[in-house]
């Protein structure tokens, strides 16, 4: 047994899993034996979720009842339709998502997580999250749709009118290509939680919550602040040269695993390159002073453009305001940690790690008269 403590837990191998695999140092992402780029562009995120959930890609009437399932599943529970609506407009939707989630999950809470719940969870991230962008602009929130797929209902219930085709396999294609990464943070999370025998809805709080922050899914929100902020080309290596000085990370670059490009970013820069040329003129001129940068401080540790970065502008030309980004990260990691959950309780360990303690020697307290 290895009683080396690693920060981070950078290198430890933390689970077994069947679902996806990482493979940094050739830029590979795999779901359960397919390569992402197999996936991304020909796949709907119901038949990948299948994949994730069932461990193979369904039949046609397979399909269907999977389409079925998660259309009868989108409707909130009074409980969390009115935390929602109770929910201040100006609150960070991922915030909200996990409230309401937490609400949600109160109906469930004593059983045992099952493939039934997960679709119920992940159909229901798409009908909080724009049922709470309806009311931030003092509309109501629209009914979901049945006839339509995961990603076309998600802009359906956004705008309250149906979206371009090229759109929705826009939104489509970003929620394959993000709903599973291995024992990322939030899977993790989830995995620990799960590994406890609590309810699914409580990994999936636990995962949001370890979504949320900048160094992982918050990231796409902080690229387009730096882009603001950086403004124009021309202006990109002055300002974050600057950014350097001030030792602040440039969002939407590097990784833990990935020492050469994320597929995910090779396959979302060529859609923003198309869908949103405005964002991309400047992303890519900030993307390129950024590896220059970050190759002259190390050249000997390779850091990539992550798939945060072309998600910002894929986001935004789908039409998403920029809070957005990080929750619908969650919609398409839903399918994810419900699947990684699934797997850990099928064949579940009590995830328990050790601390090595580096605090005094045992001491006596002093009694407080005499501690001044
Ligand atoms: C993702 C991230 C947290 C990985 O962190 P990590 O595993 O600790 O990264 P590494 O071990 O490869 O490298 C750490 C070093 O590289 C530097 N580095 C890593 N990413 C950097 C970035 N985006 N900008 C500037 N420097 C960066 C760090 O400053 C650090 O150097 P230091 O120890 O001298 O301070 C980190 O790259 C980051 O914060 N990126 C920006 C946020 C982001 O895009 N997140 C989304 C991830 S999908």
């Amino acid at each position: 047994m290895s009683s080396e403590y690693v920060p981070g837990l950078e290198g430890i191998i933390a689970a077994r899993t069947e679902i996806s695999m990482v493979d940094g140092a050739n830029g590979r992402l795999v779901y359960r034996g397919y390569v992402i780029a197999d996936l991304a562009e020909e796949m709907s995120f119901e038949e990948v979720a299948h994949l994730l959930w069932y461990g193979r890609l369904p039949t046609r009437a397979e399909l269907d009842a999977l389409t079925l399932e998660l259309a009868g599943s989108r409707t909130l529970t009074e409980a969390a339709f009115s935390t929602l609506k109770a929910m201040p407009s100006d609150t960070d939707p991922m915030d909200v998502l996990r409230s309401v989630v937490a609400v949600q999950g109160v109906e469930h809470r004593l059983q045992k997580p099952t493939i039934p719940l997960a679709i119920h969870a992940t159909a229901s991230f798409p009908t909080i999250l724009a049922g709470f962008h309806r009311l931030q602009q003092g509309l109501e929130p629209v009914k979901p749709r049945a006839d339509l797929g995961h990603a076309a209902n998600y802009l359906y219930q956004l705008n309250g009118k149906e979206s371009p085709p090229e759109l929705v396999r826009a939104l489509n294609t970003y929620l394959v290509l993000l709903a599973d990464h291995g024992m990322n943070a939030s899977t993790f999370t989830a995995r620990v939680i799960a590994s406890t025998d609590s309810d699914l809805a409580s990994c999936l709080v636990g995962a949001i919550g370890a979504l949320k922050g900048p160094a992982h899914g918050g990231a796409p929100s902080a690229v387009m602040d730096q882009l603001e902020q950086i403004g124009t080309a021309a202006n990109a290596e002055k300002w974050m040269r600057a950014a350097r000085q001030r030792k602040e990370r440039f969002m939407g670059f590097g990784h833990r695993i990935y020492r050469t490009y994320d597929p995910r970013a090779k396959i979302l820069k060529a859609m923003c390159q198309r869908l949103n040329p405005k964002f991309y003129e400047l992303a890519s001129k900030v993307e390129e002073t950024a590896l220059a940068i970050l190759h002259e401080e190390h050249p000997e540790r390779p850091q990539a453009t992550n798939v945060e970065f072309y998600s910002a502008g894929v986001l935004q030309a789908i039409g998403l305001p920029k809070e957005f980004f990080p929750p619908t990260f969650a919609v398409a990691r839903a399918a994810g940690w419900t699947a990684h959950v699934l797997e850990q309780v099928a064949n579940n360990r009590l995830i328990r790690p050790q601390s090595e303690y580096v605090g005094p020697e045992p001491r006596k307290p002093i009694p407080l008269a005499e501690r001044g």
